[in-house]
């Protein structure tokens, strides 16, 4: 039988339990992952109590309440905290999510347990590095391409081509749906993934763009497009509700229509 031994370095031990703050009220237990590349230790979980009733009531003001309170070492990325610029995604309770829009009562239990996005090199902490996953989002050229003389005003677009980017625009590129995807886990590198795949979808159905024949031959490829195999993942991870399984889904039918 084969046997494997990981690095030394990958296991994740039990890390710092600091003190509980002084509250006479609710506390919640927060168990969160840490790493740095700054000194040769291994990865491991931290565990923190949350003063309930001087902190927000989501995740992210946890977090926030954490660096402000206990250890400002901790490192997340955070921006709107009104779920608009997707830099909060993150684990929690074993799902990808925007630490800003998930209540900390959401989860139902007494320990919420936060760990970065899965199967991504980490740079610090909660911090993934999503150097891949922006390439790959560059590569389907996301910007409107045309060949026709420039109108004198604006490409005008009817209200009914404009509807059909509903469920596609409103992407923020938070990568909850890539990093929940077992095909982009064993593949990211030549898979593109849900995210990118789904804005491709947005730009191939835009009725003013006219590059959408060069834009189907970019992901008609074995690995680009075809390692997708409909395990919805995806659809269930993300935060604004967007189904990128169906986008990658009409994106190999165009494929198809084209050949008839
Ligand atoms: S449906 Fe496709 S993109 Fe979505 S999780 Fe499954 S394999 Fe990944
Ligand atoms: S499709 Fe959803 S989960 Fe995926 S990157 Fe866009 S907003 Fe995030
Ligand atoms: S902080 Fe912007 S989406 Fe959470």
């Amino acid at each position: 039988m084969a046997e494997f031994t990981l690095p030394k370095n990958s296991k994740v031990t039990e890390g710092k339990r600091w003190p509980r703050p002084m509250s006479t009220g609710k506390t919640t237990e927060f168990r969160i992952y840490r790493w740095s590349p700054d000194d040769d230790g291994n990865p491991r979980i931290d565990t923190y109590h949350v003063d309930r009733e001087d902190c927000g009531p989501m995740v992210l003001d946890a977090l926030i309440w954490i660096k402000n309170n206990i250890d400002p070492t901790l490192t997340f990325r955070r921006s709107c905290r009104e779920g608009v610029c997707g830099s909060c995604a993150m684990n929690i309770d074993g799902q990808n999510t925007l630490a800003c829009t998930r209540a900390i009562d959401d989860e139902k239990r007494d320990v919420v347990k936060i760990y970065p996005l899965p199967h991504q090199p980490v740079v610090k902490d909660l911090v993934p590095d999503l150097t891949n996953f922006y390439a790959q989002y560059a590569s389907i050229q996301p910007w409107l391409q045309t060949v026709s003389a420039t109108p004198e005003k604006e490409r005008p677009q009817s209200h009914e081509d404009r509807v059909k980017l509903d469920g596609l625009y409103e992407c923020i590129l938070c990568a909850c749906c890539s990093t929940s995807c077992p095909s982009y886990w064993w593949n990211s590198d030549r898979y593109l993934g849900p995210a990118a795949l789904l804005q491709a979808n947005r730009w191939i159905k835009d009725s003013r763009d006219e590059a959408t024949g060069a834009r189907l031959d970019n992901v008609e490829d074995p690995f680009r497009l075809y390692r997708c195999h409909t395990i919805m993942n995806c659809a269930k991870a993300c935060p604004k509700g967007l189904n990128p399984a169906k986008a990658i889904a009409e994106i190999k039918k165009n494929l198809v229509d084209r050949q008839l």
